[in-house]
């Protein structure tokens, strides 16, 4: 039986890609380098870290560990500004109705994201109480496809990782789902996600009788 839904934050609820792939540009700029956008599909559900280790690689560009840690808390600096100007009506089309939904049918919500900025976000977008359990990058130390993030959620809320529904934008994060033994509703394209037991464009294709599809007999 379902009991609780799990949210990827960035690509999910909210497009953040955009401002990711802004701060990154610059940052290779800087470096003499282009960064394009379908090389920022790459960093999609990837630690700050490791994106600027597959920037680099794009680059050609080899730095010291001191460097890449000055570099990750610039782009990082720059991605703030444009988060902390974030309004709610940039929450993704039928997010929101879809978390109210969960909680007038007794679903638990819980976030799981790789993000250390995903309390900011959402602040910003004035979703913080809708979540009764909030794992995000700063209490995780294995990245997704490392199921890490979600099995905290489900300890979190108290609930079995069967009964639970993960929804994710990345190859990565739907791998992760699967790996914590988890149903995953992939959001995006099938071509990309199709491991998830369900793929949808995104939340607003989503309601509470398509969810309990989902269960298991
Ligand atoms: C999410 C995004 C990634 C981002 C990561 C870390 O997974 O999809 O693009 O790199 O979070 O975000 P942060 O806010 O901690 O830099
Ligand atoms: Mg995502």
């Amino acid at each position: 039986k379902i009991k609780a839904c799990l949210f990827d934050l960035d690509g999910v609820i909210v497009d953040t890609a955009k401002y990711h792939y802004i701060a990154w540009r610059e940052l290779a700029k800087e470096l003499g380098f282009d960064f394009t956008e379908k090389d920022n599909e790459r960093l999609k559900g990837v630690s700050r870290m490791t994106s600027l280790e597959i920037l680099l690689e794009i680059g050609g560009v080899t730095l010291t560990d001191e460097e890449k840690l000055r570099l990750a808390d610039k782009k990082n600096e720059n991605y703030r500004t444009f988060i902390l100007k974030m309004k709610p009506d940039e929450i993704l089309p039928g997010a929101k109705s879809f978390l109210k939904e969960l909680k007038a049918k007794d679903i638990k919500i819980a976030l799981g994201s790789a993000s250390k900025n995903a309390m900011t976000i959402l602040e910003r977008l004035e979703l913080t109480n809708l979540f009764e359990a909030i794992i995000d990058g700063t209490k995780v130390s294995e990245a997704k496809p490392n199921p890490e993030v979600f099995l905290k959620g489900a300890e979190a809320l108290n609930v079995q990782p069967e009964e639970c529904v993960v929804f994710e934008d990345a190859e990565a994060g739907v791998e992760a789902a699967l790996a914590g033994n988890m149903r995953c509703v992939g959001i995006g394209s099938a071509s990309v996600l199709g491991k998830a037991h369900m793929v949808v464009d995104g939340l607003h294709q989503m309601d509470y009788n398509k969810l309990i599809s989902l269960e298991k007999e």
